[in-house]
């Protein structure tokens, strides 16, 4: 009788563990839309007969440690997705930062969740932390209402962050489609597993994989135009499991960041012809900003003299200049194209510029012109009582400089700027942080 009931009891064990292990299979994380398929059942026999030793010993596949890693943060956009739950919490997909309140990540990752089980965690490189780090609620859960679970067609979630997250810059969305243009190598990221079915990594890894159109031996049913795949046809570099959400970025002309992908399905990691797919970021633009708002519009100066910003050089802009030399002018941007020659200083000397510019004249020509026809302008009076060492001093510095310069010190010019400007980065974050920070004692004073 004790013996049945001891069988009976490991029988229900065993039953429940394989109800277990058969549901695990199931879970999101392994999801392989191909699994239907007739094609991988194949080839997962061929993938037995290789010696697990004959391949790449890898990392997120066949990848580095992020280098800056965090607090210095490398790639400031990248977050862990945490859950929360009584059954332990801890990282289980990735993401991207895109906007103070806003992170990209795929939808099966979060479909089901429930946002209060959720965190998000920036500025690690250990996902089990690191100092600086941040870490927020998330308030809502945004599912791409085009998500197919079985296809993994439109595998896109956004999170709406509880509060936003202000030491950190988040990445911009891919702004054309440039990237499909080959090879483009891209980038992804991740605390995902090294290999396939492997364990995962504590530290942030990252893997360069070019992006591939031709989407190696996925069948063309699989693959749609929401998605784009990235990898070497000899495999090797892969994101994994574990890896999903998280981004699959470039860099842009500006040498910018831009997440061109969101980590979705795979068959296996790093298999020869069978590059990661991604959900694609571009076709889905409308979607995500309709949400997280359209980007803020970068002001790029590319033509001087442009004071109306219609595109060409003409009268209307002479007298747009005219206008603000006189201090008539409004808008703040017009002062970044009106210094024709660029001292700083808008005035007559800008106008006569401009004319020279647009009329072909040279200097007293166009003196002339503008005598005859903005008469009230007193364009002579105003070059007569103009500070003429200060004139002379900008102009000798201004237009000697850049004409004398090699590209060699163009170069070095060039890279100190850059320099600087990350060393000015670094500090405007640092002094960011103590501002947080003060606020905080601030705030626990007063509640005192
Ligand atoms: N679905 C996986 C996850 O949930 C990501 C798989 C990516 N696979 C690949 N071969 N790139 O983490």
């Amino acid at each position: 009788m004790r013996n049945k009931i001891i069988r009976r009891t490991m029988q229900v064990i065993a039953f429940i563990m394989l109800v277990l292990v058969i549901s695990s299979l199931n879970s999101c994380q392994d999801s392989n839309p191909l699994s239907n398929d007739t094609e991988p059942k194949l080839l997962s026999q061929e993938q037995h007969s290789i010696n697990p030793s004959e391949l790449p010993q890898p990392m997120i596949v066949g990848g580095t440690q992020v280098d800056p890693a965090c607090p210095n943060c490398k790639y400031d956009f990248m977050v862990s997705l945490q859950s929360t739950g009584w059954w332990g919490g801890g990282h289980f997909c990735g993401g991207s930062l895109v906007r103070e309140d806003w992170v990209v990540t795929a939808a099966h990752c979060v479909l089901g969740d429930s946002p209060s089980n959720l965190q998000v965690k920036i500025g690690l490189h250990n996902v089990n932390g690191t100092t600086g780090s941040v870490t927020r609620n998330v308030s809502e859960i945004i599912i791409h209402p085009s998500y197919n679970s079985n296809s993994l067609n439109n595998d896109y979630a956004l999170l709406r962050l509880s509060s936003p997250i202000t030491n950190f810059e988040p990445i911009k969305l891919v702004t054309s489609d440039s990237h499909d243009d080959e090879p483009v190598i891209s980038t992804t990221m991740g605390w995902g597993a090294t290999q396939s079915g492997g364990s995962s990594s504590a530290i942030l890894l990252e893997v360069d994989v070019p992006i591939d159109n031709s989407c190696g031996n996925y069948s063309n049913s699989s693959i749609t135009n929401n998605m784009v795949c990235a990898g070497d046809s000899n495999g090797g570099e892969d994101s994994c499991q574990g890896d999903s959400g998280g981004p699959l970025i470039m860099t842009n002309d500006n040498g910018e960041y831009e997440l061109i992908g969101i980590v979705s399905w795979g068959y296996g990691c790093a298999e020869a012809q069978y590059p990661g797919v991604y959900s694609r970021i571009y076709p889905k633009l409308d979607w995500f900003f309709g949400y997280i708002g359209e980007p803020e519009e970068e002001f790029e100066v590319d033509l001087y003299g442009d004071v109306n910003f219609d595109g060409t050089l003409n009268v209307t802009d002479v007298i747009t200049l005219i206008n603000f030399v006189l201090g008539q002018t409004t808008i703040e941007e017009e002062s970044l194209t009106a210094d024709m020659n660029q001292d700083t200083i808008i005035n007559v000397l800008d106008v006569i510029l401009l004319v020279n510019e647009i009329l072909g004249t040279n200097f007293s020509q166009s003196v002339q012109w503008l005598e005859n026809n903005f008469p009230t302008f007193k364009v002579k009076e105003r070059l007569a009582n103009l500070d003429k060492s200060q004139f002379f001093a900008k102009k000798f510095c201004c237009d000697k400089k850049p004409k004398e310069m090699s590209c060699e010190e163009l170069k070095l010019e060039y890279r100190k700027l850059l320099l600087d400007y990350q060393g000015l980065k670094a500090k405007y974050k640092l002094l960011q942080r103590l501002d947080l920070d003060k606020q905080k004692i601030l705030k626990q004073l007063s509640e005192k």
